[in-house]
């Protein structure tokens, strides 16, 4: 995981990459450090275990000689070594000349380390990443070129990276990129090289992505090299307009505010693929075969999203689906005739790579992203955007529901353009789409009104049961993640049915029991058995339910206004217990590592 950032600007550099880390914070927040060039020839390294933020008073304090405009930067999700200034980015090697920031894992850190440590390398951090600094420092004895030294070094890596190296005694800055993502940017400020455009878009029009093996020298331009070999650089891609990359960074609490905003962005989107749902476009534009059955492959919160849209395709069509976790579809059959619907709302997630390349060769597969432009988005077969906007806060909220409302309209289209759907039937499904605006609006008043003394109530729970039935069971696990992931409480989801199976020995007098009561008649049943063992209920949906939110029984996606009442749930008891929800203890945004 872990974000980074890289300029040779004309104005000092800190400023820059500050601002860049703030935006790619959500990949990580461990620790954060930047080196910058000094005009006396040397490196400034600040680092910190605290948010990116306190890098601007390290700075303000730096009484050393001026700051230069090249510099480098790095915000950590830890993987190798706890969290510590010294495990913190940038690395150096052991004249401090080099530094280093790097985004991914070395599978072969180990033996190299040893291999360093016998030649006489001295380290100082537990991390995986400063054996890319000795590599470069051992092959900068034979020779001056950085460029040169960097292709050397790579070569002797296995894993992953995305790394930027700065020399003080030359001021030259080199990048590489092996299955980690990072661009890079020219534009009238300098130039600029990050994981994500979020982070330079303020200072960029267009950037050029690194394929995996490639070498970038950072000159006045930009030196493009694969495998030691001159490359061209490849075609700049236009920066996405401002709202699809722009952070709103300052507000205090993004999860709030996207929870808020989810009425908007379903809107939003509907406006953008309502018109083309009914009549098969959205489907045909993708230019993909017709299926017969579909497999999504996804984590989290991204596969919930699709066991809803695979319901849906089962319900509406009849056609079979299946749902596999990412860091499992390696063993899952593929028949043929089936279309895979990859989901991720960063379109960088390891697992959902993975797959990917170890996925059946020829079997079409559709990518389902915020981001068109990420790694999983550019190669796929075919690309679908939810089209929802920056989401900052680590847990999903909006990117969930339209991840949903756009499955489940690609669903509809694909069964009219296959002749599985009457294009009556399709306007009809369409108009019930066009609803889910208002519905969540009102699940939020709802929410708003009736959640807290529930939360009061529940604040001393030690785990949570949440039970749906039929297209009510993802949003029940759906619910039980959030909570889980934002207030480090214990939360199961279950079919509701499943429960006289074993979870019912979990209920005891007290346990809160959150049922999605979309009014299927078997659920009263199960209410009474959790009731009869001193469970208490809390049933989110139809009229008389503790919340009640607006449902429509035929709806294409399910009880989807119930998702607002439980991110809400989710999000009171975080607040209520004192935590971070923004940033949830031991996660990040975008998970790039298996
Ligand atoms: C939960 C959450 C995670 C992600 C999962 C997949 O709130 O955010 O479970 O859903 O890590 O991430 P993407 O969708 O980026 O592949």
């Amino acid at each position: 995981m872990c974000g980074i950032i890289a300029c040779r600007a004309f104005e000092p550099a800190p400023g820059y990459l500050v601002a860049g880390l703030k935006r790619l914070e959500y990949r990580g927040y461990d620790s954060a450090g930047i080196a910058v060039s000094a005009a006396d020839g040397t490196t400034a390294v600040f680092r910190t275990i605290s948010r990116v933020d306190s890098l601007t008073g390290l700075v303000e304090d730096w009484d050393g000689p001026l700051l230069a405009g090249t510099g480098i930067g790095h915000t950590r999700w830890a993987t190798h070594g706890g969290v510590s200034v010294q495990n913190a980015h940038p690395h150096q090697d052991c004249e401090g000349r080099l530094s280093v920031v790097h985004n991914g894992i070395l599978d072969n850190a180990d033996r190299l380390r040893a291999e360093l440590v016998h030649a006489g390398h001295r380290f100082s951090s537990e991390v995986d990443s400063e054996v890319i600094c000795h590599l470069v420092e051992d092959r900068l004895l034979d020779s001056d070129d950085l460029l040169g030294a960097v292709s050397d070094a790579v070569a002797q890596l296995t894993g992953s990276w995305a790394l930027v190296v700065l020399d003080a005694r030359t001021g030259r800055m080199v990048a590489a990129a092996h299955r980690s993502p990072l661009l890079a940017a020219r534009s009238a400020a300098g130039i600029f090289l990050a994981s994500d455009i979020s982070a330079i878009g303020d200072w960029v029009d267009e950037f050029h992505i690194l394929a995996d093996g490639d070498v970038v020298e950072v000159t006045n331009d930009l030196v493009w090299t694969n495998s030691g070999i001159p490359a061209v650089v490849p075609a700049p891609i236009p920066r996405p307009p401002r709202p699809h990359f722009s952070l709103t960074v300052e507000a205090d609490d993004h999860m709030a505010a996207e929870i808020r905003e989810q009425p908007e962005a379903a809107a939003r989107l509907l406006e953008e693929v309502g018109g083309r749902i009914a009549t098969g476009e959205l489907w045909n534009d993708l230019g993909l075969p017709r299926f017969d059955r579909m497999r999504v492959v996804a984590c989290g919160t991204s596969l919930n999203a699709g066991e809803v849209i695979g319901s849906a395709l089962s319900r509406l069509g009849g056609l079979g689906h299946s749902s596999v976790v990412a860091s499992e579809a390696a063993g899952s059959v593929v028949e043929p005739g089936t279309l895979t619907v990859m989901i991720s709302q960063s379109g960088e997630t390891a697992d959902v790579l993975r797959a990917l390349e170890e996925g059946p060769e020829g079997s079409p597969v559709l990518a389902l992203v915020n981001n068109v432009h990420s790694t999983l988005g550019r190669k796929v077969d075919a690309v679908l955007s939810c089209a929802a906007g920056p989401e900052i806060g680590v847990a999903a909220t909006k990117t969930f529901v339209c991840q949903v409302i756009v499955g489940t309209g690609l669903v509809i289209s694909s069964l009219v353009a296959s002749g599985r759907m009457d294009v009556a039937r399709a306007h009809r499904l369409v108009n019930d789409l066009y609803l889910i605006p208002e519905q969540l609006a009102e699940a939020a008043a709802a929410a708003r009104a009736l959640l807290p003394p529930l939360v009061e109530e529940v604040r001393g729970a030690k785990g949570f049961l949440f039970l749906g039935r039929g297209a009510g069971v993802a949003y029940a696990a759906e619910g039980a993640l959030k909570l889980k992931e934002i207030t480090y409480r214990w939360a199961e989801a279950y079919p509701a049915g499943e429960l006289k199976h074993g979870p019912l020995a979990l209920v005891e007098e007290g346990t809160p029991v959150i049922v999605i009561d979309d009014d299927d008649h078997r659920l009263a049943g199960n209410i009474a058995e959790v009731r009869a063992r001193g469970g208490r209920i809390i049933t989110i949906g139809r009229l008389g339910s503790s919340v009640e939110v607006p449902l429509s029984l035929a709806a294409p996606c399910g009880p989807l206004a119930a998702v607002v009442p439980l991110q809400m749930l989710a999000l009171g008891l975080a607040v209520e217990l004192g935590f971070d929800a923004d940033k949830p203890r031991n996660l990040a945004k975008s998970v790039t590592v298996d």
